[in-house]
């Protein structure tokens, strides 16, 4: 591992070159934002297309004001209620912010990490650092830093934070300012969930409706991402390896002889923050197929986040 102080962390942003920093969510792969070097590094080293805009990451609601042309009120009590934390918020963006940063959107997204390593590095640097998830395009997101060292390994610096907390990526919040108030959709689902907005919208007086939908201007909402290496199917709870395999391995093109029958914990939270090491462990183990079902129980609203992200790492629902 390639690990980095602080000190180091950010002498190599400011110098154009990525560092993996620790967020409560994943770790991301960041750049300086004021580095054109730094943000097409992001795109290279991810072989992320460039339509994909990325999360600009603030120390703060001030830092964040500096990089946008119109902050609501909405923002306003929302980034006071959830910042630091895994909420990202979608504003008008001003010129500080590079068309690479926002795949030549008039919009940023923007993200107050709740991790005291990230506030540091954060804190210490003018503007920003831009950063998605630090892994490459389409593939399951790191948890830790051993999970970017199995992406990167020594092409990557990490700055090391320890295992994520939540463990998925942070929701994704449009925020439309309209005749009668505000229009919030939420693009991503993720730890903080529609019912913790309403609670703010109601307590601060806000006229606002939350909706979920899948952003028009979300490139990153494709499917075929977090894909684990080995093929993930999701399954009817009734289903049966020895009555069923058929039904797979015809779909599939494929025999399997190693199938591991994954039952997620019971609370969201600890699923959340396991989800990405789950994932990834199974083929490390030898498995060569994961199955896995949606039952009554994990189905509740603090479970979208991450339904939505197996919903696009699996390769088949039967
Ligand atoms: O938790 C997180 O959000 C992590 C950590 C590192 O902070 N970051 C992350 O970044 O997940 P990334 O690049 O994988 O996700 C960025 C997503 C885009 O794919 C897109 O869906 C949405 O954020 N996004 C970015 N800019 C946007 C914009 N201007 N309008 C709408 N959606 C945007
Ligand atoms: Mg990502």
């Amino acid at each position: 591992l390639k690990l980095l102080d602080l000190h180091s962390a950010k002498e190599r942003l400011l110098l154009g070159d990525v560092v993996a920093i620790p967020t409560e969510t994943v770790y991301g792969l960041a750049g300086w934002i004021y580095s054109e070097e730094g943000l097409k590094k992001i795109f290279s080293t991810k072989e992320r297309p460039f339509f994909d805009p990325l999360i600009v990451h603030v120390d703060g609601i001030e830092s964040a004001k500096k990089l946008t042309s119109l902050w609501t009120e909405a923002h306003e009590a929302l980034a006071q209620a959830f910042w630091p934390g895994p909420l990202t918020l979608i504003a008008q963006k001003n010129s500080l912010i590079h068309p690479l940063i926002t795949s030549g959107l008039d919009s940023v997204a923007l993200r107050c990490p709740n991790h005291p390593v990230a506030l540091e590095l954060l804190k210490s640097i003018d503007g920003g650092l831009a950063a998605p998830s630090a892994n490459k395009f389409g593939k399951t997101s790191p948890s830790s830093s051993q999970h970017v060292f199995d992406e990167f390994a020594d092409a990557v610096g990490i700055l090391e934070g320890g295992p994520c907390e939540i463990g998925i990526e942070s929701t994704v919040l449009g925020i439309t300012q309209t005749d009668s108030g505000f229009q919030l959709e939420i693009y991503r689902p993720g730890g903080i969930t529609s019912k913790m907005i309403q609670e703010v919208i109601q307590a601060t007086g806000l006229k606002a409706e939350v909706t979920y939908t899948q952003s028009p201007v979300a490139p990153g909402q494709l499917k075929h991402h977090y894909m684990p290496k080995i093929p993930l199917v999701i399954v009817p709870q009734s289903f049966d390896w020895k009555r069923d395999r058929q039904l797979i391995e015809d779909q599939l093109g494929a025999t399997f002889s190693f199938p591991i029958r994954w039952t997620q914990p019971a609370d969201a939270h600890l699923a959340s923050r396991e989800l990405y090491e789950s994932l990834r462990s199974f083929d490390q183990k030898g498995f060569d197929l994961i199955l896995t079902s949606q039952t009554a129980e994990h189905s509740s609203e603090e479970w979208l986040g991450i339904w939505n992200r197996l919903e696009k790492a699996k390769t088949l629902r039967l």
